[in-house]
């Protein structure tokens, strides 16, 4: 099998994870260097998609700026396409390895109150996230200033907060996300001090949750903004080291999965 990660964006927990599976699984792992590719000589992405489909490449895994990215090259290409972030839309695989994390601490998913905090209207891990969770029978809460909340998520199957304190009010796991500044057009918080005053985690406002509430972050962290150091390091409350770990598993297990299925498709054609 051969794996090849396209990057069109900066990662360092998917990127590498999904190089490790690979390679953990035995399979050809490339790493494309977007900004040495010829995507800077002005090749289109699907041009780019169907130089590697002619390589024969098994499994693509993409994350690009744009939402929907990965479905389009999936309709254009042979190879099994892994959607590893596309714009504000979905994460898919963060959000299995959040589940995975929190079962594993809380012997399932069903029941559980999860709050996500934040800069929800950035975020392709709460969106993929409220998905998953509320598919799995969670009680997800989203909680942030209202210009972080996009209005109508609460279609996708979640409650909106706006205070920290009722939001977590007996949540069983407080999943922190940062503030995806790269992403903003506008300047949606006043500054960083008064954001991590309402919204960042200390243990103050994390005292509002549940005595053995999970602390989440799918990272990368920016200490101060959304969450105090002594949270994110309390061996106690903290799972996000243990999230990048079950982020290596998942990603074997997605790519066991899709790899079996192409072998399957071969033997059986
Ligand atoms: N959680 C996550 O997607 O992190 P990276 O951007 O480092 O891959």
């Amino acid at each position: 099998m051969t794996l090849i990660n396209l990057f069109f964006e900066d990662s360092t927990r998917t990127r590498t994870s999904f190089e490790l599976a690979g390679k953990r699984l035995g399979a050809d792992v490339i790493n494309m260097s977007v900004s040495q590719s010829s995507v800077n000589k002005g090749e289109t992405l699907l041009d780019t998609a169907a130089t590697l489909n002619a390589m024969r490449c098994d499994l693509l895994v993409v994350r690009h700026a744009l939402s929907g990215a990965p479905h389009l090259l999936a309709q254009k290409v042979d190879a099994a396409v892994i959607n590893a972030g596309d714009g504000l839309h979905e994460h898919p695989t963060q959000a299995l390895l959040d589940a995975l994390t929190i079962r594993r601490h809380k012997g399932g998913l069903a029941g559980l109150v999860v709050a996500i905090c934040g800069d929800i209207a950035h975020s392709r891990v709460a969106r993929s996230n409220i998905h998953l969770l509320a598919a799995f029978g969670c009680d997800v809460r989203l909680i942030g200033p209202p210009t972080l909340i996009p209005a109508g998520i609460e279609r996708l199957g979640a409650r909106v907060f706006h205070d920290m304190r009722e939001g977590l009010a007996g949540a069983d796991v407080v999943m922190m996300l940062r503030l995806q500044r790269e992403r903003m057009t506008a300047n949606l918080v006043p500054s960083v001090r008064e954001y991590f005053h309402f919204y960042g985690l200390d243990a103050a406002k994390l005292a509002h949750a549940k005595p053995d509430a999970l602390v989440m972050h799918p990272g990368p962290m920016n200490r101060g903004v959304e969450i105090d150091s002594a949270i994110a390091d309390d061996p106690e409350r903290s799972v996000i080291r243990e999230q990048v770990e079950m982020g290596v598993a998942v990603r074997m297990a997605v790519l066991d999965t899709l790899a079996r299925a192409r072998q399957g498709g071969r033997n059986s054609a």
